[in-house]
Order: C-alpha cells, then sequence, then structure tokens
C-alpha cells in the first residue's frame, strides 16, 4: 500500500472520528431518541460546560469472536469516557450507548470506565456515570462480569474519597445497577429509566409474579418505595442539569471544602412568621420544610429522596454562601417519628456529608421511634442505631435546633450534645424528656391515675405536672445539654454565626481500619 500523505492522514483520522461519533449508526440512534431520550453524546453535552469534554479511548474496540463478533466492531464499543468541567469545576464522566450492543458492558467497556475512575480518585475530581444498559455483555460472559467486578472494586475505594454520582437513562439491568448502588446519589428519569437486578421476565418464571418494567423498577418506585433512587427526574435534560445543581454544593474530594459560593441572601434576614410556625398545641404538625425555607439562603433547599420516608427530611441548602447539608425531622408525616426507613435515610446522608466535609444543620422535632411489631420484628434497632453511629462518628461542624419534641432514644440519637453536637440550641416550645406526658404519667403515676378511676382531673393535673417540670428545655439547658434556648427569628443569624465559629473545626476518630456500623 502506498504511503499516505500528512494531508491524507488527518483525512483519515476525520474520517475514523466521524465513526465513532455515530455510535451504533444513524437508525439506532433515530429510533433511541423516538424513546424520549437523549443520545449519549448528546447527555454529555447538556451535562458538562459548553466545550470543556475531552474523550479517552474513541477508538477502543471489544475483542470478542464468539458468537459472530469479530466482524461488528464499533469505534468505542458503546461507552464514551473522558472528562470535562462543570461551573469550572474538573469532573470525570462516561455515558454509555444504548444504541451500541444495548449500552452492554464489554471488558474493554470496564477498561474505559476504571481508567477514568482511576484518574478520578488520583486527581480528586468527582465521577458522573450515565447509564443506560443491558448490563452484562451476553456475548463475552465472565470477561464481562470480571468487567463490572472491576468497576464495583474502583467504586468502593472511591467512595468517601471521590463523590460519585449516577444517573440512570434507560433500562439498566443486571451488573449495571451495582455500580450506581455503590455511588452516593442516583438520578432516574420518569418514564424512561429502569433499574432491576432481574427484569420482568425472569421474575415471572421463577416467581411466577407479573409486573411491569415501571412497577417494578421505574424511577417512581425507586424514589418512594426501595429508597435506591435519591431524585425522580421529568426527563434527561432535567436530571443532567439536576447534577450539575447538585454539584454546586459539593467539593471535588475528602480533603476539599465544600464550595462557598458569593452570598445571595442577607444574614440578619428575618422572617416574622418563624416566631409562630410552632402551633400552640404540641399535638398539631407544622411543615418542617417551611420552616427549613424561611431560614436558608434564599430559601433554597435541594431536598434529596423527597419521596421516600417523608417523616425525616434530608438535602442541601447554603446559610451566607456556606454549603450545609441539613437533616430534620418532618411532623406533617408521622409526626415526625423515626422509623427504619427515616433512620437508614438520614444516616446515609450524614455520612455523605461527614466524608465530604459538609457541616450538619440538624432541625429536631420528633416524638420518638415508631412502636410495633412490624418496626421490631424488622430491625428497628439495628437500623435506628445506624442513625446513632452515623452522628457520633461524625466530626463536621454539627449543629442542632430543637424546634419541639426531642423525647426519649430519639433526643440522643438527633446530633445531640452527647454525640459531639457543637451548638446545640432550642426553641422556648421545646419538650426534652424520656417520653411525652401522657405516656409518662401513665407509667409514672399508674397507681393514682387508676384509683381516680372516672375521675379524669387527676391524670389532667398529674400531666400538667408534668408537662411544667420536663416539657421544656431548660432542665436540659440548666445541664448544659442545650447552649442556649433562643426565639426562633435568631435561627438563621445563629446558625451563621455557628458556621463561622466552627469553621476551622478539627476532631478525630481513633484510629482503625474502619468500624463496623450495624449494617
Ligand atoms: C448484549 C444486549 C444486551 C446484553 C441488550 N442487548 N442487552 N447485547 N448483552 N446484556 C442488545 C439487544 O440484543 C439488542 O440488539 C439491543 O441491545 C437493544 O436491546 P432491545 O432488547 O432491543 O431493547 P429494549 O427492548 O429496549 O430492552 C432493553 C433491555 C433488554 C430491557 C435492557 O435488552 C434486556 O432485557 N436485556 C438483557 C438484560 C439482562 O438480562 N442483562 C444481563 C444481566 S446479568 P439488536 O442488535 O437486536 O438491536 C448481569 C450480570 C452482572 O448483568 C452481575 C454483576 C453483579
Amino acid at each position: 500500500m502506498p504511503e499516505m500523505t500528512t494531508e491524507e492522514r488527518i483525512r483519515d483520522l476525520e474520517s475514523r472520528n466521524e465513526a465513532a461519533l455515530q455510535g451504533g449508526g444513524k437508525e439506532r440512534l433515530a429510533k433511541h431518541k423516538e424513546s424520549g431520550r437523549l443520545t449519549a453524546r448528546e447527555r454529555l453535552e447538556v451535562l458538562l460546560d459548553p466545550g470543556s469534554f475531552v474523550e479517552f479511548d474513541r477508538f477502543v474496540t471489544h475483542r470478542c469472536n464468539d458468537f459472530g463478533m469479530a466482524n461488528k466492531k464499533i469505534p468505542g464499543d458503546g461507552v464514551i469516557t473522558g472528562y470535562g468541567r462543570i461551573n469550572g469545576k474538573l469532573v470525570y464522566v462516561y455515558s454509555q450507548d444504548f444504541t451500541v450492543f444495548g449500552g452492554s458492558l464489554s471488558a474493554t467497556n470496564s477498561k474505559k470506565i476504571t481508567k477514568i475512575q482511576q484518574m478520578a480518585i488520583k486527581n480528586g475530581a468527582p465521577v458522573i456515570g450515565l447509564n443506560d444498559s443491558g448490563g452484562a455483555r451476553i456475548q463475552e460472559g465472565v470477561e464481562s462480569l470480571g468487567g463490572y467486578a472491576d468497576i464495583f472494586l474502583r467504586n468502593t475505594l472511591a467512595s468517601g474519597v471521590i463523590p460519585q454520582i449516577s444517573a440512570i437513562l434507560g433500562p439498566c439491568a443486571g451488573g449495571a445497577v451495582y455500580s450506581p448502588a455503590i455511588t452516593d446519589f442516583i438520578f432516574m428519569v420518569k418514564d424512561t429509566s429502569y433499574m432491576f437486578v432481574t427484569g420482568p421476565d425472569v421474575i415471572k418464571a421463577v416467581t411466577h409474579e407479573e409486573v411491569t418494567k415501571k412497577d417494578l423498577g421505574g424511577a417512581l418506585t425507586h424514589s418512594a418505595k426501595s429508597g435506591v433512587a435519591h431524585f425522580a427526574c421529568e426527563d434527561d435534560k432535567h436530571c443532567l442539569l439536576m447534577i450539575r445543581e447538585l454539584l454546586n454544593f459539593l467539593p471535588s474530594n475528602n480533603i476539599d471544602d465544600p464550595p462557598v459560593l458569593p452570598p445571595k441572601d442577607v444574614v440578619e434576614r428575618i422572617d416574622e412568621r418563624i416566631n409562630t410556625i410552632v402551633p400552640d398545641s404540641s399535638k398539631k404538625p407544622y411543615d418542617m420544610k417551611e420552616l427549613i425555607k424561611m431560614i436558608v439562603d434564599e430559601g433554597y433547599f435541594l431536598e434529596v429522596q423527597q419521596h421516600y420516608a417523608p417523616n425525616i427530611l434530608i438535602g442541601f441548602s447554603r446559610f451566607n454562601g456556606r454549603s450545609v447539608g441539613i437533616v430534620a425531622n418532618q411532623p406533617m408525616n408521622l409526626a415526625g417519628c423515626l422509623d427504619i426507613k427515616a433512620s437508614v435515610k438520614a444516616a446515609r446522608f450524614v455520612r455523605f456529608c461527614d466524608a465530604f466535609n459538609i457541616p450538619i444543620v440538624t432541625l429536631v422535632d420528633v416524638p420518638g421511634f415508631l412502636p410495633g411489631t412490624e418496626q421490631e420484628y424488622n430491625g428497628v434497632i439495628r437500623h435506628g442505631a445506624k442513625l446513632l453511629y452515623a452522628y457520633a462518628e461524625a466530626t463536621v461542624p454539627k449543629i442542632t435546633i430543637i424546634t419541639r419534641k426531642a423525647y426519649g432514644g430519639a433526643y440522643d440519637v438527633m446530633s445531640s450534645k452527647h454525640l459531639r453536637g457543637d451548638v446545640n440550641l432550642a426553641y422556648p416550645t421545646a419538650e426534652i424528656a424520656v417520653m411525652g406526658p401522657d405516656g409518662a404519667v401513665n407509667i409514672i403515676f399508674r397507681e393514682q391515675i387508676a384509683k381516680a378511676g372516672a375521675d379524669t382531673a387527676v391524670k389532667d393535673r398529674l400531666t400538667e405536672d408534668y408537662r411544667t417540670t420536663f416539657a421544656n428545655p431548660y432542665k436540659a439547658a440548666e445541664l448544659g445539654y442545650i447552649d442556649e434556648v433562643i426565639e426562633p427569628i435568631q435561627t438563621r443569624r445563629r446558625i451563621i454565626d455557628a458556621l463561622e465559629m466552627l469553621k476551622n473545626k478539627r476532631d478525630t476518630n481513633p484510629p482503625r481500619k474502619h468500624g463496623n456500623i450495624p449494617l
């Protein structure tokens, strides 16, 4: 073959690049778009700052010769990998291309993905995976399974070192769901994304259950029922923009500080409604989300796992430009009590914030743990202990505000002074005791109440006595368990002051290989 001129070589490169950009071909790309999904490359355009994407391994192909695969090679092999910027900050990305063998994972796909995972760990930048994959590439057998395990290992080693974010943007089956499961946040898209270990057909064959893809593993199932997903988005674009939004709250790695944005709100801003948000009757609910919005910068709360365990709220906000994680009991749901789901939801969030140096603000209105056989049989002891453990081991600044109830074990759990809470405040409406007045008098005055029979005045008087003695913040304040009882309108100012005071906080745990959180 005659030697090519430089000019010809450049043309050759162009045509190779052109072929790689076609993914599985025009027809498959068109079919993919008909399903309402963006293509793998379009997704990267929406996710990253314009023009910032730099691709690796565009010409990598698979090495499988079985099942007629030898002559079905597509440059890139169905996953686009590289790095780019989000609001100027470095991120590593991979985007699976469903038009190439259904985005299924080959051994070479895995090498491409682990290459950027390793770079991300070395260079301290987040990894964002855009998943759209039928799982292990069936034609490659165990090579593909090994490829998955190589990714899972890097996911695990990167956990707590760099933020890892997964978007599920199509039908993700088998191995395609376990890597996302190890990452910190999972975004799904309503109507076009699914996650399951085994799909409806296998389920039907094995258990005879009939279930649709959507009911089994759609965005709402995983947001509301299983708690696997953290965000349920409207479409691909919304999802990718939400990821950009989330990244604005996060540091690039575990030795970086979270971003402090130029403040867009006034430190002294007071929302007068806050002084009356806690109702006079301690039995009446109120919306803790409203309270959060009154105190954070511009009222902006990026809620995480909105549809799962709504009796606890978790999410990100800013105080005077500084990122914080917020954990708050929600009296509007199950009276804000802690149960298995709420404990697990909040525990994972607290650990994320702690791993990435994000201060935690905890708003407490909790009547206790949810009683019942269902909870006990399913291990509320073990799961509730996760939240206790997470708060106890967290060394980031911890600011706690008791707005109303803080009863029993739940008082201890919710970032109490005893678990190294740095600044613990309470409203005058706080009730801090072993249990609520009704339950308490029934136990400690059982005989008197029984003797009084139909005369309810006796129980009423005892309940009132108990309320005056214990159902207030002052016993705890006398003991120094509460640093200060504040008027609710002071909340925003106090939190901003505390965050400033704690900004150089240093605290450590004893050296060890790792703790043994009750999983
Ligand atoms: C190779 C695959 C594939 C796979 C899909 N394709 N999944 N090729 N390996 N795992 C190919 C199809 O053959 C098809 O090729 C193209 O991708 C598009 O697939 P369709 O079925 O036409 O698309 P759709 O109807 O949208 O269904 C998508 C799907 C379905 C739900 C993902 O393809 C499916 O169920 N795939 C198999 C899922 C699965 O069981 N994976 C293995 C899991 S085991 P053509 O050329 O016809 O267009 C696993 C083990 C890892 O992952 C465990 C680690 C812990």
